[in-house]
């Protein structure tokens, strides 16, 4: 078993062993990729400080995110078509999420479904949705996270429409991937991820095919897909649906103070302060960049995470002495999930709690509910000065 010791090891073996087509759509920013590249790098701008003689005994990581007791403050995010990354991907997640205890959320775009989640996990999961035209579809698939007891909606508001990625367009992406000559060739280097996925019968998109009348193959989902996200989705839209769902909301992709206190108002549990991962504006500051200025328009009245760019326990860190409540965490649990399994996302979580325990130490605090913005130095400047 090869050593890791960081989740650069697991994006690593993810590469080796997931098909070309699917570590790329993981793997990708849109267009030129600057605010992807950004996300990352713009962490290593804040340093952390280091104190010293101050005990560090009886450390904690524990805290809550939504009102919601969590082992560290990390969820992991939702991502499309986990369930291509490896076999029966989401339910590999949910499991290890479970066990960690940090709160797994659920894409609409997944491959398990909602109730096949479920029914492989005890504790409640969390469930994202895309905002759909099908009024009909909308309802429905609300009422089935309702029951399945997910513990909150997070509505995803920064993919009305679809940022370009190259890769995808280039490698053909289609769940499951049709069998072109580079695609098979590609596939003789990944036998296991092959074996694993004809053992499976969960190879499409499970919360839509069989759902949606009319779709019945992969063929006819593209096109819906295509024409089903809702360009139209506004604030009044988001209040219906809040009231459709009447639980904990939590509002996904707000990257601009004035949208942050248009979340406040519309009411919500929290946002995510994301730029999906620099999927979508290409271009757009880093998260880790626009949290300050989101914290000081609302920050103290709604509670604020934060994704994008997370690689280490020392980003997590980082982001919750800037003020974050939670964060989320995309390609570093894809890449455990693609190297490992289940097993690869527990160790991409042990990884990250390891880092962040250690250098949340280092920085003289023993419990992460005390880090705050004496924990890191943060340069002049550093969420620029835009005019
Ligand atoms: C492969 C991939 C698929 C994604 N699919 C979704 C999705 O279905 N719904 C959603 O709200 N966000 C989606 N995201 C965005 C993530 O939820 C999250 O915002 C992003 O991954 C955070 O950045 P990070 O990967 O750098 O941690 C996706 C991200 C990736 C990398």
């Amino acid at each position: 078993m090869p050593v890791i010791t960081c989740i650069d090891d697991l994006k690593r073996l993810h590469k080796r062993r997931t098909p070309k087509m699917f570590y790329d759509y993981c793997e990708s920013g849109s267009w030129t990729e600057q605010t992807f590249r950004e996300n990352t790098s713009d962490f290593n701008d804040i340093r952390l400080r280091q104190r010293v003689a101050v005990n560090m005994e009886g450390r904690t990581l524990e805290t809550e995110m939504i009102g919601q007791k969590v082992s560290m403050p990390v969820a992991l995010a939702p991502v499309g078509l986990t369930g291509m990354q490896r076999a029966d991907g989401e339910i590999k997640a949910a499991r290890a999420a479970e066990k960690f205890g940090v709160p797994f959320t659920l894409s609409t775009m997944s491959i398990c479904s909602i109730e096949d989640v479920a029914e492989h996990t005890t504790k409640p999961f969390w469930f994202q949705l895309y905002t759909m035209k099908d009024q009909d579809y909308l309802r429905r698939l609300i009422g089935r996270a309702k029951d399945a007891k997910c513990s909150a909606l997070v509505i995803t508001l920064d993919l009305q429409i679809l940022g370009q990625r190259h890769k995808d367009l280039k490698n053909g992406l289609s769940a499951p991937p049709k069998l072109t000559p580079a695609v098979i060739a590609d596939l003789m280097t990944k036998w296991n991820w092959g074996i694993e996925m004809l053992q499976t019968k969960r190879r499409q998109f499970g919360n839509i095919v069989g759902h949606v009348t009319g779709v019945e193959d992969t063929s006819r989902l593209g096109e819906w897909t295509a024409q089903q996200f809702d360009p139209a989705l506004d604030w009044s839209k988001i209040e219906e649906i809040k009231t459709m769902w009447d639980g904990p909301v939590i509002l996904k992709g707000i990257l601009d103070p004035e949208d942050a206190v248009m979340a406040r108002k519309v009411g919500c549990d929290a946002i995510v302060v994301s730029n999906h991962g620099g999927r979508q504006q290409d271009g757009a500051l880093s998260s880790i960049r626009a949290l300050d200025p989101i914290l000081q328009a609302v920050g103290g009245d709604l509670e604020v995470h934060l994704d994008s760019g997370i690689r280490s326990g020392q980003d997590v860190l980082k982001a919750v002495a800037m003020g974050a409540t939670g964060t989320m965490i995309g390609r570093a649990f894809v890449h455990g999930l693609g190297a490992q399994g289940e097993a690869g996302v527990t160790r991409a979580l042990e990884v990250i709690r390891n880092e962040l325990d250690i250098s949340m130490a280092f920085t003289g605090k023993r419990d992460i509910k005390d880090v705050g913005r004496d924990s890191i130095l943060v340069p002049a400047g550093f969420s620029g000065d835009w005019v």
